[in-house]
Order: C-alpha cells, then structure tokens, then sequence
C-alpha cells in the first residue's frame, strides 16, 4: 500500500482558484486513495514570511476549517499540523547536514529573491533572505522522509524542491545504508487555471479573487463585477470568451450549461448570466461555508481534529526518527 503525502503552505484568503485548482481535486484523490494519505499544514514554512503572530495563527485555522468544509474526510486522511511533529525539525537539522550548501543556491525560491533584489539595484543580493528561505527545501525534505512517503504530489513550481529530497535521502542512505525511503514526485495536472475577475490568473497578490468563503452579499457582488462586454441583452453572446461563462461552467450541471450555451446564442442580458452564475456557485458553496463558519468559530474542534492527526501522524514519525537516529550513532 503506497503513502501518499502532500502538504498545504497557508498563505492567505482562500479564493475560487485555490479551491477549483488544488483543494478539490486534492479531495478527490485523498477519498479515491487506497493507502494511507497524510495531509498536512505546512505552518513553520510560512514563517519565513509571515511575521505577524495574529495573521500566522489566524491562517492555519483558515486552512484547516477550509479543507474540512470542503469535504476532507479526516477519519481517512490524516490531517496535521507541521509544527506539531516535533521530529520533523530534528530531522530537518540531520538533513541539513547531508545538504550541499550549493542545492540551496539553486533554490528557485531563493534564486528568484536574488535576482529580485538585482533589478531593485540592491547591494546586498542577499537582502530579505532569511535562513529559513534559504534552508525551505531541507524543511520540506525532512516533510516528506519523516513520513517515509511513497508519492508526493505536487505542482510544478515544487519539482525542484523534491529532486532535492530525493538527492539528499540518497546521500544519507549512501552513507548509512537504506534508512530513509526516497519518494516519487507526482506532479499535479495542472491544466485548470482559474481567471481573476479582472481576466488575469486569480490571485490573492492581484486582488483579483473571489474568496471561497465570502458572504452571499459579498459574492453575489463580486460575481458582477465580473468583466464582460458591451452588448444589450438581446445580442447573442460570444460563448467563447466570457469569464461569467467559464465561471458558470465549473459550477453548474451539464444540462444547465448546454442551456446556457443556448442562452448565448439567443441573447441573454448579463445581469441574467451573473445572477445564474451566483446561483449555481452558491448552490455549492453555501453548505460548505456553513460548516467553515461554524467550525472557524470553534477553535477547539479545529483543534481536536488537528491534535488527533498529530497523534497519528507521529507514530510514523517517531518510527522513522529512531531508526534515523540510530543510524548517525545517536544511541
Ligand atoms: P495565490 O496565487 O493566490 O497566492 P497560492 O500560491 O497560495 O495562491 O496557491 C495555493 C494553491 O492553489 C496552489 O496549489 C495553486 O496551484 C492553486 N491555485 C492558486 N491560484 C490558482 C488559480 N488561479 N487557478 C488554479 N489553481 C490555483
Ligand atoms: N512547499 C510547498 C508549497 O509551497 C508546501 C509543502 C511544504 C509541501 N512541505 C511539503 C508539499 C511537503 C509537499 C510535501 O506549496
């Protein structure tokens, strides 16, 4: 039985993008899973940039009660906190030390800090770089080997970051023997790519977003601002090229959209299309914003749940760590 492990970096508002490009197929492959999956929130990676202690707390709460509204089911994947296994950083300090300080240099993350800093004419090409940011890829390494996962899935951007857990889990193995299992990346396909109301990619960095969980008013509001044309309502519609249609699509039924499509051709005024648009999205995510706004106001649930997973997670971890140990002569 393969294991399955992936983790979430919390970052911010929650938006339709996240939502229909990472959280719902992810959901999906979690229940369709036959092995053990292991979900996590990877909180000490979003130190390296969030300094605030309000926003940090308040964002791994987010996550969780998001991933829990939208369905994950907690009694089959294992869902945690990162800064709940406390071998995860032990493992991360052994790592570091069977890392080249040269993989870190070719860090995307890193790499792209630098060049930033290059443009800006910044002296120092090393300004804002903390050690975390630098050391990201071994924290994430320790992530996965502490779990001894089989499959990682990831997007794109993350491929980098597990060749160097599969290099490193290999130069300590080189030494030690065959102590840590080296994984498989898996990378997410990512065909799905959900446009801002603007018509660039959502993203919470653009103010372009529909955030997942906006009150009714709020979303119905957002939902027209969406960018369209021109036309009056009686004009035939340009099915082609229209945001509230692409919208519409990922919400709504087959039939529903084959009547749409009809609607476009006939002529259909805007505010129509949003105010279908409104509904069927709204049909989906009303009862998953219940729940988040339920559970986001009960801490201690979220909590509960997260210190469960915890619990379980670590008698993996804690397995993986002694033999780890005892492999460097630390009796
Ligand atoms: P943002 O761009 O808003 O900062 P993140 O980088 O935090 O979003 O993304 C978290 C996850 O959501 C990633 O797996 C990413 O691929 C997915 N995602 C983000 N924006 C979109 C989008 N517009 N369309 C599809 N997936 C997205
Ligand atoms: N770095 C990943 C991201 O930014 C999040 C992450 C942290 C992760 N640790 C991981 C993903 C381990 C997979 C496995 O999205």
């Amino acid at each position: 039985m393969k294991t399955i492990l992936t983790g979430i970096k919390p970052t911010g508002e929650i938006h339709i993008g996240n939502y229909l490009g990472a959280m719902k197929p992810a959901i999906k492959a979690c229940l369709a899973a036959d092995g053990t999956s292991y979900l996590f929130i990877a909180d000490y990676h979003s130190l390296t940039a969030t300094h605030d202690s309000k926003v940090f707390e308040e964002i791994v709460y987010e996550v969780a009660a998001a991933w829990m509204a939208c369905g994950l089911d907690t009694s089959k994947t294992v869902l945690y906190r990162q800064s709940d296994i406390p071998e995860i950083f032990e493992l991360a300090w052994i790592l570091s030390c069977f890392t080249p300080k040269g993989f870190m240099n070719r860090s995307h993350a890193y790499k792209a800090k630098v060049a930033e800093n290059e443009e800006n004419g910044k002296k120092d090409l090393d300004h804002g770089v903390n050690m975390g940011l630098f050391m990201y890829p071994v924290l994430m390494t320790a992530d996965i080997l502490a779990f001894d996962a089989d499959e990682v899935p990831v997007g794109e951007d993350q491929l980098q970051h597990l060749e160097f857990c599969r290099d490193i889990a290999q130069k300590f193995n080189h030494n030690y023997g065959e102590v840590l299992k080296v994984p498989k990346a898996v990378k997410k396909d990512e065909t799905k790519s959900i446009i801002g109301i603007d018509g660039r990619k959502m993203s919470k960095s653009y103010g372009n977003s529909i955030p997942l969980f906006a009150p009714e008013k709020r979303l119905r509001k957002l939902i027209m601002k969406i960018k369209t044309d021109s036309l009056p309502p009686e004009a035939p519609k340009n099915s082609e090229d229209s945001l509230a249609l692409e919208y519409f699509k990922e919400f709504a039924t087959e039939i529903e959209i084959e009547k749409m499509l009809s609607r476009y051709k006939e002529g259909v005024s805007w505010g129509d299309v949003k105010q279908n648009l409104f509904e069927v999205m709204n049909r989906e995510i009303a009862p998953q914003r219940a729940i988040y706004d339920s559970l986001i106001s009960d801490r201690a649930k979220i909590d509960a749940i997260l210190v469960d997973g915890a619990q379980k997670a670590r008698e993996r971890s804690k397995a993986v760590i002694q033999r780890v140990r005892q492999a460097i002569g630390k009796s």
